[in-house]
């Protein structure tokens, strides 16, 4: 598979590992500071449903003792998802964001995964660039969904 993030490794300094409930504060916080927590989600409530489903596949990555990354995969049999992908704001640009994602590629690889999809909100344009430069295209698909269980924070 292409290695998108090997020119960074020289200088990353990023330990990826599967989350673990100590980490659950970290995660959130960090979720605030990229805008990725929405109103209708309660992260709290997505994290405990995550730990009972391929748990192995939610991925924090780790920088000088702290938590710097986080990255929410799936494998449903036929795709492979990537949830609350985020590197810190103040740690952006050093590659781990691609060191995250290729390390999530390979993992679904090994699964058997054949194709990796992810939804970019519409007002999170901001992200094209990076999954574009990651070698990830636009489907010509509409997302749509419908919600089986209403967070106690939902609206
Ligand atoms: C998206 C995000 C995870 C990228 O993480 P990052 O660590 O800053 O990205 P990297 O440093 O690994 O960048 C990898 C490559 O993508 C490029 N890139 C990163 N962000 C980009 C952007 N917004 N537009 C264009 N290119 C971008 C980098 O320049 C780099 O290219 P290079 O290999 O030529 O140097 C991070 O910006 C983030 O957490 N954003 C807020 C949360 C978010 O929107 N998550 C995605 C939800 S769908």
């Amino acid at each position: 598979m292409r290695n998108l993030a090997a020119k960074h490794i020289w200088y990353i300094a990023m330990h990826i590992r599967q989350f673990k409930t100590a980490d659950t504060e970290d995660a959130v916080a960090l979720w605030k500071r990229c805008g990725l927590i929405q109103p209708w989600n309660d992260p709290y409530q997505d994290i405990s449903r995550k730990l009972l489903v391929q748990p192995e596949l939610f991925l924090v990555g780790e920088s000088n003792g702290a938590l710097v990354a986080t990255a929410m995969a799936g494998y449903d049999g036929h795709r492979g998802s990537v949830y609350y992908l985020a590197v810190d704001p103040n740690q952006q640009g050093k590659g781990f964001g691609a060191e995250l994602m290729c390390d999530i590629e390979s993992r679904l690889y090994s699964l058997g995964c054949p194709k990796l999809s992810l939804d970019v909100r519409t007002t999170n344009d901001a992200v094209v660039g990076f999954y574009q430069r990651l070698g990830y295209s636009r489907d010509n698909v509409a997302s749509f969904a419908k919600r089986l269980i209403v967070d106690s924070k939902g609206t």
